[in-house]
C-alpha cells in the first residue's frame, strides 16, 4: 500500500479534482484504491458518490482507529460499478474538524497510521484529500504518507503557498519521518493564454526543478461537469475529458515511479546486509528519527540540530538525493506506537 495525501495551504486551488483525478486514474488502472477524505467539507465523499448518513466516519477513525471502526468507516464509492475495480471511501464529516488542533499531539498525529495498519493488504493506493490549512489534520495525513503531491494555482499567494507547503512538509519530515517526500508540485486552473500564468509556471519551474509536473491542468468546465455528476474523468465522455484522464494517467505513471523505484533502491540495500547489522540499522534509524513516535513517547527529547533550512529548493534536492528513509510500514509504525505505551501523549509537534 502506498499513500499519497494531496495538499496545498492555500483554498479552492483544486485538491479536491485532483485526488479525483488520482482516483480516476488509479481505479481505472484496475488498482484497489482508497479516497480518505480529511476536508470537513467532505467535497471528495460528495464527488465519489457516497451520499447518505454514515455511523462512522473518519472522525471515529481519528479518535479510535480500532479495526472496526475503520471498517465501518469505508464504503464503496459509485464509480466501482463504473470501472469494477475496488474504489472506496473513507468517508468525510465535518465534526472531523475537531482532530483539526493547531498543535496536536504526537500520538494524534499518528493515528491515521495506525489505522491505515489494520488495511495494509486491502490497497493498492490511498489517496488523502486534506484541508487548506497546516492544522492537525493536514499533518495527521503527511505522517502517513509516502508522497506528497503540491497542488497550485498560477498566481501569486499559491505560488507563495505552495512554498509555505514544502516548508512545513520538510519540517514534519525532519522531526517526525523520513519516509515522507514531496512528490510533486501541479499546476491546475492554468490559461495558456494569460501572461501572468506563464510568468507564474515559469517562476515554478525555476524554484523547483525536476519536481514540477510537465502536466498542467487547464481551466476547463469539463472538470467541474465530471465532479458535479459525481463521475471519473476517465468515464466522462468528449475529448477534453479524454486529454484530462490522459494526463492523469501520467501523473499516476510518474508517481508509481517515485514509489516503487525508491522501494527497490531500498531492497536492493537491505539485502546486502545481514540480520544483525538489519536490526543494528533499526536502532540506528530510530535514533536518527529524532522526533519518532518511539522517541518523543519514551522521553528522549529532539535536539533541534536539524532545523529547517531557510531554502525550500535546498531541501527538496536534498531530499530527493538521500538515502536516509526509514524502512517503516504502516504495520511496523502502529506497532511501535502501541508498544511505546498507548494513551500516552508524549508531547506536541512544533509548527
Ligand atoms: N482545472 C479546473 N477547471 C475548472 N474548474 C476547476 C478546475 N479545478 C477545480 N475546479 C473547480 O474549482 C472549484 C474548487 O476546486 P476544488 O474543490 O477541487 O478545490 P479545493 O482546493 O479542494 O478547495 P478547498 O480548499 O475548499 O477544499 C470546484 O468547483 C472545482 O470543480
Ligand atoms: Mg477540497
Amino acid at each position: 500500500m502506498y499513500v499519497l495525501s494531496v495538499s496545498s495551504l492555500k483554498g479552492g486551488v483544486g485538491k479536491t479534482t485532483v485526488a479525483l483525478g488520482m482516483a480516476s486514474a488509479s481505479s481505472a488502472r484496475g488498482l484497489r484504491t482508497l479516497v480518505i477524505d480529511l476536508d470537513p467539507q467532505c467535497d471528495a465523499t460528495t464527488g465519489l458518490g457516497a451520499i447518505g448518513e454514515f455511523n462512522e466516519t473518519c472522525a471515529d477513525v481519528l479518535k479510535s482507529p480500532k479495526h472496526n471502526v475503520v471498517h465501518k468507516a469505508i464504503v464503496s464509492s459509485t464509480w466501482a460499478k463504473i470501472h469494477s475495480t475496488k474504489i472506496d471511501v473513507m468517508v468525510g464529516s465535518p465534526k472531523v474538524q475537531q482532530a483539526d488542533a493547531p498543535s496536536p499531539t504526537v500520538r494524534e498525529l499518528w493515528k491515521l497510521e495506525e489505522a491505515l495498519a489494520r488495511i495494509e493488504t486491502e490497497y493498492d493506493l490511498v489517496i488523502i484529500d486534506t484541508p487548506p490549512s497546516i492544522n492537525g489534520l493536514t499533518k495527521t495525513a503527511w505522517v502517513t504518507s509516502d508522497r506528497i503531491l503540491i497542488v497550485t494555482e498560477p498566481s501569486l499567494f499559491s505560488v507563495v503557498a505552495a512554498e509555505r507547503s514544502i516548508r512545513a512538509i520538510n519540517e514534519l519530515r525532519k522531526a517526525i519521518t523520513r519516509r515522507l517526500k514531496v512528490f510533486g508540485v501541479v499546476v491546475n486552473r492554468y490559461k495558456p493564454l494569460s501572461k501572468e500564468h506563464q510568468f507564474r509556471v515559469a517562476e515554478l519551474a525555476e524554484k523547483y526543478p525536476g519536481k514540477l509536473l510537465p502536466q498542467l491542468f487547464e481551466e476547463k468546465s469539463t472538470m467541474q461537469q465530471a465532479q458535479g455528476a459525481a463521475m471519473p474523468i476517465h468515464s466522462w465522455p468528449g475529448d477534453t475529458a479524454a486529454s484530462i484522464a490522459a494526463s492523469f494517467d501520467h501523473v499516476l505513471d510518474a508517481l508509481m515511479l517515485d514509489l516503487t523505484e525508491r522501494v527497490y533502491d531500498e531492497d536492493n540495500e537491505k539485502s546486502r546486509r545481514n540480520r544483525k547489522e538489519k536490526r543494528r540499522m533499526k536502532l540506528k534509524r530510530g535514533k536518527g528519527i529524532e522526533a519518532s513516535p518511539l522517541a518523543v513517547l519514551m522521553g528522549s527529547d529532539y535536539n533541534g540540530e536539524d532545523k529547517a533550512k531557510a531554502d525550500p529548493l535546498e531541501d527538496l534536492i536534498s531530499s530527493a538525493s538521500s538515502d536516509d528513509s526509514t524502512d517503516v510500514t504502516n504495520s511496523d509504525v502502529a506497532a511501535q506506537v502501541s508498544e511505546a505505551g498507548s494513551g500516552s501523549d508524549g508531547g506536541s509537534s512544533s509548527d
